[in-house]
């Protein structure tokens, strides 16, 4: 039997175990998926563990960037962008991969990027991933994070232009990501501390878009809840929205097929009321295998 999870803090917001395990018994691969809700001061310990005990798992906020330490080989795609979301353990040796950017780009692939101006929200391990693919599609791209040092950081790194959220409202652009956890659902008993899904990483986002000319494509990495308050107020004031659960499906497809060598069953996502009729259209589309 094979042992897989989902190491986050917090995660049990997480569809990952529902989707993989779903996908393991259509295929009949003797395999189960949990959650591992791991605190950033555990991750060590778990790391060690991990190594002995599971065969492969996603990686989560907040530990896209700080689990590479624990590993042992990165794909030359999540060495270049310094965050991983899958890993593969094979014979005891952990190798990290980035299937984020796969999944953003796909998300993206009705939308032009080449020298569009595309703003990013955060500077955390899915901001690094969507960054880089945005350059490499040939994007200009400006970084907003809540603490600016870190979108400095990553601005130098990838050539960016970086900022503060509240420069947003000056600023023209053709797309805009949100790539920060705010407006993602959480247990009850954790709002407190990590905020809702009322909040938004642009509280007046609304009362900006509609004083300008250019509406942009707005997309959330967020998935639950389907519809982000931040994509809420894109779409009141007329922009083209792409929600999270493209990117999220995209890329959970792809971390099935590096665990198992075999293509995502699109029917996974038949019958079951918490995934839109989009979600399934998008994975039957999408020939995963790039
Ligand atoms: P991930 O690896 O999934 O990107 P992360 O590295 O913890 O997770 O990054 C989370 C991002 O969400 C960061 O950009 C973080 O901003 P800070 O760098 O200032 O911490 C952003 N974020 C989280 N909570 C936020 C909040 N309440 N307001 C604004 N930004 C927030």
């Amino acid at each position: 039997m094979k042992h897989y999870c989902v190491i986050g803090f917090p995660v049990r917001h997480s569809l990952s175990p529902r989707l993989h395990n779903r996908a393991f018994r259509l295929l009949k691969i003797p395999a189960k998926y949990e959650a591992a809700e791991v605190k950033p001061r555990d991750l060590r310990s778990f790391m060690k563990k991990f190594r002995q005990n599971f065969d492969g798992a996603n990686v989560t906020i907040p530990h896209k960037e700080t689990i590479i330490p624990f590993l042992d080989k990165l794909s030359p795609e999540a060495r270049r962008i310094g965050a991983v979301n899958i890993i593969v353990n094979k014979n005891g040796k952990l190798i990290g991969y980035n299937t984020d950017v796969f999944g953003a780009l796909s998300a993206l692939r009705d939308v032009k990027l080449r020298s569009k101006i595309t703003v990013v929200l955060g500077a955390g391990g899915a901001a690094r991933a969507i960054v880089h693919g945005l350059k490499k599609s040939g994007a200009k791209v400006a970084i907003l994070n809540r603490t600016e040092k870190k979108a400095e950081k990553l601005a130098e790194e990838f050539k960016c232009e970086f900022g503060h959220p509240e420069d947003f409202s000056a600023m023209e652009c053709d797309v805009l990501i949100n790539a920060t956890s705010v407006g993602m659902w959480k247990e009850k008993n954790k709002r407190a501390k990590f905020g809702g899904i009322e909040d938004s990483p642009l509280p007046d986002l609304h009362k900006i878009l509609k004083t300008k000319s250019l509406k942009p494509v707005v997309m959330d990495i967020i998935y639950r809840p389907k519809l982000t308050r931040f994509l809420k107020d894109a779409k009141k004031a007329g922009c083209k929205i792409i929600p999270g659960e493209k990117m999220f499906f995209l890329q959970a497809a792809k971390s099935f097929e590096l665990w198992t060598g075999k293509k995502f069953p699109a029917k996974v996502l038949s019958g079951q009321k918490c995934y839109s009729a989009a979600a399934r259209n998008t994975l039957k589309a999408k020939k995963i295998t790039s």
